[in-house]
């Protein structure tokens, strides 16, 4: 009981600050965000705000060859994804990178793709980051949300069923 009590309040915690808040999304979509990605060997991917790792873990399940970063601010997600990752890894499955931190505050120089599920503003705001720090040719799929100013390459519409609210949109970006 007490655990439950726990668990609730640090998951009602997450949602307290300013920045995009602990939303999943939904497993229906993670097809499309793998083939929106187009991965290969070698590929380092980041999820920047990776939540519970959903996303990476599933990437990981389909891409053994390539390295996966999470990185997180809010610790009540964060720990879900370690504990998940701890699991992965006493059950012999692959693991993935995860950091606790502002993405902002984070050196993506060496990222070929990135993955994002954050509100516009954020967008906004990292875009001068990446026009600073990131390679040409990196690939990026936006989940549900796009930049004010910069085109996507293409749109996918996932025209969801209506049990889901969230994540109708993927956004692929080529920078
Ligand atoms: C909408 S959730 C997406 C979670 C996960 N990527 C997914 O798609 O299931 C956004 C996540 O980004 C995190 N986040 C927001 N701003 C952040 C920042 N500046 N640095 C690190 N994490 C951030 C939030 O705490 C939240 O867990």
């Amino acid at each position: 009981m007490i655990a439950v009590f726990v668990f609730t309040c640090m998951w009602a915690f997450s949602f307290v600050g300013k920045g995009t808040p602990f939303i999943r999304t939904p497993n229906k979509v993670l097809p499309y965000v793998d083939k929106g990605l187009e991965l290969v060997d070698g590929s380092i991917v980041y999820d920047l705000g990776s939540g519970d790792g959903r996303i990476l873990f599933y990437l990981k399940d389909k891409h053994p060859k390539v390295e996966f970063v999470g990185i997180e601010k809010k610790m009540f997600p964060f720990m879900i994804s370690v504990f998940r990752n701890f699991i992965r890894k006493v059950g012999g499955r692959g693991t993935i990178k995860l950091i606790k931190k502002d993405f902002f505050d984070y050196d993506l120089s060496n990222a070929t793709h990135l993955v994002m599920y954050i509100y516009p503003n954020d967008m906004d705001d990292i875009l001068t980051k990446f026009d600073k720090e990131i390679k040409a040719g990196v690939r990026m799929v936006s989940v549900s949300f796009k930049f004010t100013n910069k085109k996507p390459k293409a749109e996918i519409d996932l025209e969801r069923d209506g049990k889901y609210q969230n994540a109708r949109h993927l956004y692929l970006y080529d920078f």
